[in-house]
């Protein structure tokens, strides 16, 4: 349907995005609202969000389970408290209980409440990005891609651990990471890999990430685990006891080794030989 350029227009301001307003008599102008609609949606358009995960708000998010109910209550906290917050979230989980559609929830609420400039990044395509401007000679990157990364008020590093670690990928992540917390900035990590302080299982957050970047991790963030059915393979439309059901079944499953709901080694080593396939002539500085 065709619309016309004139209908566009918005009415309480004639398209200005300033209002009359009248306060004790005394007749000013104020912001209409559909200045504030189209800041955040610009918000929103520079946030990177993935259409996938585009529709992922509290309110969407099915807390069934005691560990969702906590972590759902905790990210709304955060959420309402931005930009007054001390700490931001690790949330972690097996694969599709809910972790990256929670962190897009906080996402969401901080930009509309508080107009925070934010930004989602996969952690694995944000290293590939920084990669893309590396100089292994100098071992400089520019600062054009760190910047936002390190300056946005809120961000989400989705899928942290991911990415094998190496001295570069180590390096970098610690530059981001320390970057935001000596600047007080809030953080939102998820990842797959459990918090147990062993560096020789290969499953654990400590072996994909390292010694420094884990330490710093627990001081600007509170740890939540996720545990619930993997979503993906739940029927539309299915109840919290289908949901709990699906849940138990999945964990039972793990506890017996049968289809493990984590990556195990071989297929976080999988997906590493993955990667490297996508970076003909090796890793920069690797
Ligand atoms: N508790 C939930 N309530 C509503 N939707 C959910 C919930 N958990 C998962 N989903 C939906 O299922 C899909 C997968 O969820 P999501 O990507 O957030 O899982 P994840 O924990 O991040 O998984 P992965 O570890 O594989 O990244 C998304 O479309 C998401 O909206
Ligand atoms: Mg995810
Ligand atoms: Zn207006």
């Amino acid at each position: 349907m065709m619309v016309s350029c004139r209908a566009m227009i918005c009415p309480a301001c004639d398209g200005t995005g300033w209002k009359p307003s009248e306060r004790d008599g005394v007749r000013r102008v104020e912001r209409c609202d559909c200045w504030r609609d189209q800041v955040t949606a610009r918000l929103f358009a520079d946030a990177r969000i993935p259409r996938r995960y585009q529709h992922c708000d509290f309110s969407n998010f099915r807390d069934y389970g005691e560990s969702l109910k906590r972590a759902k209550a905790r990210a709304t906290k955060l959420a309402e408290s931005f930009p007054a917050v001390d700490k931001g979230l690790f949330l972690e989980g097996p694969p599709g209980v809910g972790k990256t559609h929670l962190a897009v929830a906080v996402l969401r609420q901080v930009v509309v409440s508080s107009g925070a400039h934010a930004l989602f990044y996969d952690t694995r395509d944000l290293l590939r990005v920084i990669r893309s401007t590396y100089d292994p000679v100098v071992r400089t990157t520019e600062l054009e891609v760190l910047r936002p990364v390190m300056k946005a008020d809120f961000l989400v590093l989705d899928d942290l651990g991911a990415e094998k670690t190496s001295e570069w990928v180590e390096e970098t992540l610690n530059l981001i990471v320390n970057t935001r917390y000596n600047e007080r900035r809030t953080t939102v990590f998820t990842s797959n890999y459990p918090d147990i302080p062993d560096e020789t299982d290969t499953n654990s957050l400590l072996c994909r990430i390292g010694f420094r970047m884990r330490s710093r991790l627990h001081e600007m963030c509170d740890f939540l685990e996720l545990r619930g059915a993997d979503f993906r393979f739940a029927p539309a439309n299915a109840t919290d006891k289908e949901l709990l059901a699906l849940a138990d079944m999945a964990r039972d499953r793990g506890a017996r080794g049968v289809g493990a709901v984590r990556p195990t080694p071989a297929r976080a080593q999988l997906r590493d030989q993955q990667a490297d396939l996508k970076w003909p002539g090796g890793r920069a500085g690797t």
